[in-house]
């Protein structure tokens, strides 16, 4: 494949992307070789994050992190090289299995199921202070933060290298029509001739407000990437599937067909607000995005963030060190007196006007079968949850069958 990069105005970070995979006619014998190695499991989310530096999202980062990296990112959101990068991506293992490793040997990585999809060279083995990954990256230690929590269950030591990729799928895709890897989407983005294109970011369907800023955005440049993450959330946030329906719907009814791309980001949401918002960008980056939305609380939960702290840790750096541009946007609401939406840059009027319901208000209301108000969300959208919430209900209550 050829990619048009004439038509790509940002390169990947670090220059490159990157690509982590064995080639297709070495794999079968390094998997025989692999099945003599050392076996290290990894699940949902250290299966997603060697899939995002495989295939090139995570540029430049080409393993799980050694401790000089690991440091210099908690500490200063660079890599030692001095490369942007604000969350650590790190595989644990126990003392014991850290111990029967040496420096330099290659172990064999696992799925859930135990089947061999990459290996890594054992660069370094390191112990490090899960508080201190935990107040200097989600700026809390409170093992209530979902992301904090995760931190806290990994094991005590953390192994770092290169990684080798020895499948095409290390993890299961779920939404094959809407993969694909940064180079395809770099590829794709030449093919429309966008030159420039501003990415979203999501754990959630797409409100009123979501779609204000994004079509904001897109006024000024030439096409959106709609990049909803679908890898591991926290349980009561709307599953990927249902909100997948919910996005398709959108996009048909709602949105220009030669202006959008719908793309799965296949990463675990951290919750990790601020440090996150620069994590998400530098990733769309790699996927060619030249802007960026960062909203209010972004990839924030419950109240452990600033409204606009997302938004201010931008100021950190340099311009040119995360190249890609962040396109802020105030809290939008629809209001009653303009009868439209807007945030109150745009607005005059008083909070009364404002229609707002919160996350928690929202998921109760679809929960009941309740319709949240045209002025919050398409009642198309909103129709496509709460079916999408029955079924899934409906597949929790079915009975097992344990005879099977
Ligand atoms: S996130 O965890 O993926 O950031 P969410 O899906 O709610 O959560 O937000 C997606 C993007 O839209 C983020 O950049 C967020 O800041 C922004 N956003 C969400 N709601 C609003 C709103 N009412 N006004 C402005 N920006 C918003």
């Amino acid at each position: 494949m050829t990619i048009k990069t004439e038509y790509t105005a940002i390169a990947p970070h670090g220059g490159e992307l990157v690509d982590r995979r064995a080639p297709q006619d070495e794999r079968e014998e390094r998997k025989q070789q692999a099945e003599g190695f050392k076996k290290v499991g990894l699940g949902p989310r250290t299966l997603s994050d060697l899939e995002m530096i495989s295939t090139g999202v995570f540029s430049p980062i080409s393993g799980f992190m050694v401790r000089e990296d690991y440091e210099s990112v908690v500490d200063s959101m660079r890599l030692a090289n001095g490369l942007v990068w604000s969350i650590p991506v790190t595989l644990s293992v126990s003392e014991e299995e850290a111990n029967d490793m040496s420096d330099g040997e290659e172990v064999a990585l696992t799925d859930g199921d135990g089947r061999v999809v990459a290996t890594m060279t054992v660069e370094d083995r390191y112990t490090y202070d899960k508080e201190h990954e935990a107040q200097d990256v989600y700026r809390t230690t409170d093992g209530e933060h979902p992301g904090v929590a995760a931190v806290y269950r990994q094991d005590d030591v953390l192994i770092g290298g290169e990684v080798t990729l020895l499948e095409d799928e290390p993890n299961p895709r779920p939404f094959p029509g809407y993969y694909y890897e940064p180079a395809e989407l770099r590829a794709l983005f030449a093919e429309k001739g966008w030159k420039r294109v501003v990415g979203f970011q999501t754990r959630n369907p797409v409100h009123r407000a979501h779609e204000y800023i994004q079509k904001s955005a897109l006024e000024t440049v030439d096409g959106l990437l709609l990049n909803p993450l679908v890898g591991e959330t926290k349980s009561d946030d709307i599953s990927a599937a249902v909100r997948m329906k919910s996005y398709e719907t959108i996009l048909d009814r709602y949105y220009p067909k030669n202006r959008t791309v719908l793309a799965v980001f296949p990463a675990a949401m951290r919750y990790a607000g601020p440090r996150e918002a620069i994590f998400h960008a530098m990733c769309r980056k790699n996927y060619g995005c030249t802007h960026f939305i960062v909203g209010r609380d972004h990839a924030g939960v419950g109240s452990y963030y600033g409204t606009y702290d997302a938004q201010h840790i931008f100021d950190e750096f340099p311009a040119e060190d995360l190249d890609i541009t962040p396109l802020m946007f105030e809290h939008s609401f629809f209001c009653k007196a303009c009868e439209g939406m807007g945030t109150t840059k745009t607005c005059p009027h008083d909070k009364e006007n404002h229609v707002f319901l919160s996350g928690t208000k929202v998921r109760e209301m679809l929960a009941k079968g309740e319709y949240p108000p045209p002025e919050f969300s398409r009642p198309e959208v909103v129709e496509v949850l709460i079916n999408g919430l029955r079924d899934e209900e409906k597949i929790i209550k079915q009975p097992r069958n344990f005879a099977e």
